[in-house]
């Protein structure tokens, strides 16, 4: 099966609630780009957002630029049923990062558990290489993914698994690592995977 077969049928047949990377409230997320310090009016941009609720939260906050980009039109369909008239106030992109060209830059790119699916290393390069075009030089990036002792998979799907210093060595030298937070993921059927996130700034 295709990336993109995969998780349109991932989308089409379980509840969002019952994905094992589902959250309420995405705590680790929100405390990181509280810890950016960007504006209400910055472009932020979440890359592989699926069905995730960060979007409600930041509009909840009075975010006003916000764009999801997901490969799987069936996820930007839940999200977009959930918020209902707001969902009209965030841009929508159904692509696969990997192929995507960002039509304009933004403030803040984010990813929770997207980069990690990508096992090959030409992939890897190109999604860094994207980031870097799509965020100017003072722009802040957020990628979080399983830690060095996080799960081997997700989704049924292999993953590479990163200490924080090789999650940062991905994207230098474009990016310059600012912090790093470690977080125990509760999934819904109760087990704990250990998630790694940096962030970064655009050099
Ligand atoms: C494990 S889920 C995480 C979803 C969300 N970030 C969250 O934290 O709830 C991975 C997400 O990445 C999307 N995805 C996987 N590979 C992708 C790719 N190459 N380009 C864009 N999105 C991708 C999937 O459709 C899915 O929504």
């Amino acid at each position: 099966m295709d990336r993109h077969a995969h998780w349109q049928d991932v989308y089409r047949t379980k509840p969002e609630t019952e994905v094992s990377w589902f959250q309420e409230r995405p705590e680790s997320s929100l405390e990181l780009i509280q810890r950016t310090g960007v504006g209400h009016t910055a472009a932020i941009i979440d890359i592989g957002g699926g069905a995730s609720r960060l979007v409600d939260h930041l509009l909840d906050q009075g975010f006003t630029r916000l764009t999801v980009l997901d490969i799987a039109e069936a996820a930007l369909t839940r999200a977009q049923e959930r918020l209902g008239e707001r969902a009209g106030r965030v841009s929508w992109v159904a692509a696969d990062v990997t192929q995507w060209k960002p039509g304009a830059t933004f403030d803040l790119w984010h990813d929770r558990a997207v980069f990690h699916f990508l096992t090959d290393a030409a992939d890897r390069r190109t999604y860094a290489d994207t980031m870097a075009a799509a965020l100017p030089a003072g722009g802040q990036a957020i990628v979080g993914t399983f830690a060095a002792d996080g799960p081997e998979k997700c989704s049924g799907l292999p993953v590479c698994r990163y200490a924080a210093e090789a999650l940062a060595a991905e994207f230098a030298p474009q990016f310059h690592l600012l912090g790093t937070l470690t977080e125990d993921h509760l999934t819904p059927a109760g087990k704990v995977q250990k998630f790694q996130f940096c962030r970064m700034i655009r050099t």
